[in-house]
């Protein structure tokens, strides 16, 4: 999946310099990505198989027919009575979008968290002493009982937004150009939160679970997933995700930053905003008990 990503980016900006009437030879020839969709079903045929016997022998809706982004795939592929190819396709693309942004996410959060030592025991606390996986244990419920960790992240996501400003207002846009929400704006305006510029990670938290605007609410003023119709599906999942890596890493480590109080930049590379990829954030282990 990893190696996917890393090679779609690397076809992608080859392909960017080839005239149109080559892309289309090249890309099949050229890239590594047909090779990397049989890899892939490599992995998934024997699942796929079983999962496509089932449906077979018991009709769509067999007991136990599990519920899950493969199965939902699946569903899709046989719908357009396409094959297995087609479900590895689906399956590429959807961790595509998954991978490189909750791993940034959750490098945006460690440099975040080196930079406040004070927050680590204010999260840590919340996870182990305020009931969370005391009383929950590390589940799904747990998990959504984290909402000062939930706040942090979100603030995290507001104050690096991921893609910085472009247009537009009416402006006539022609063909070919490039349009971009603008995230950041949206999340530095002073209209829609007071003190923006502050990083503040309780910002979102309310003692009031009922009102408390969690990482995953989309809303014109909080746009890092996007807003509306097409707004990331992937969002509850990378939620929990951040939220579990995090809670571990605060329970069982002290987190500071390589300079005492400085953050590492974030990196702009074309439109988007990169958390720094060579800094380093220093971890030691809790001594418990
Ligand atoms: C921190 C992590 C993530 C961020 C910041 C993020 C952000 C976004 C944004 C901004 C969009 C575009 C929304 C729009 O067009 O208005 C999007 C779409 C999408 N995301 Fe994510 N995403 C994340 C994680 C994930 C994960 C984990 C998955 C899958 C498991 C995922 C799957 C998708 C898909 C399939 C779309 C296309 C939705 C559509 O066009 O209808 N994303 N994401």
């Amino acid at each position: 999946m990893v190696h996917f990503e890393e090679d779609v980016g690397k076809a992608a900006r080859f392909l960017a310099i080839l005239p149109s009437f080559m892309k289309r030879i090249a890309g099949r020839n050229a890239t590594v990505i047909d090779k990397r969709v049989q890899q892939c079903l490599d992995y998934l045929r024997p699942a796929i198989d079983d999962r496509m016997a089932m449906m077979t022998r018991f009709g769509k809706d067999w007991a136990d027919r599990p519920d899950d982004l493969l199965q939902w795939t699946i569903d899709e592929v046989v719908a357009r009575t396409q094959g297995p190819e087609e479900v590895a396709r689906m399956v590429l693309f959807i961790n595509f979008g998954a991978i490189s942004t909750t791993s940034a996410a959750i490098i945006r959060a460690l440099y975040d968290i080196s930079v406040h030592p004070e927050l680590v025991n204010t999260l840590r606390e919340e996870v182990t002493v305020e009931a969370a996986v005391a009383e929950e244990g590390w589940t799904k419920v747990g998990i959504n009982k984290m909402r000062k960790l939930d706040s942090f992240l979100r603030e995290c996501e507001r104050h690096n937004s991921p893609l910085p400003v472009t247009l537009s207002d009416g402006t006539f846009l022609p063909k070919g150009a490039t349009v971009v929400t603008p995230t950041l704006a949206t999340h530095f305006d002073e209209e829609n939160y007071s003190n923006a510029a502050l990083f503040d990670p309780l910002r979102s938290y309310k003692s009031d679970k009922s009102v408390q605007p969690r990482l995953t609410i989309t809303s014109p003023d909080y746009v890092t997933f996007g807003h509306g119709k097409h707004a990331c599906p992937g969002r509850f999942f990378t939620s929990d995700e951040l939220k579990a890596m995090l809670a571990y890493i605060v329970v069982n480590h002290n987190v500071k930053s390589e300079y005492e109080g400085v953050r590492p930049e974030n990196l702009r590379r074309g439109l988007t905003n990169y958390p720094n990829d060579t800094a380093r954030v220093l971890f030691r282990k809790r001594q418990v008990g």
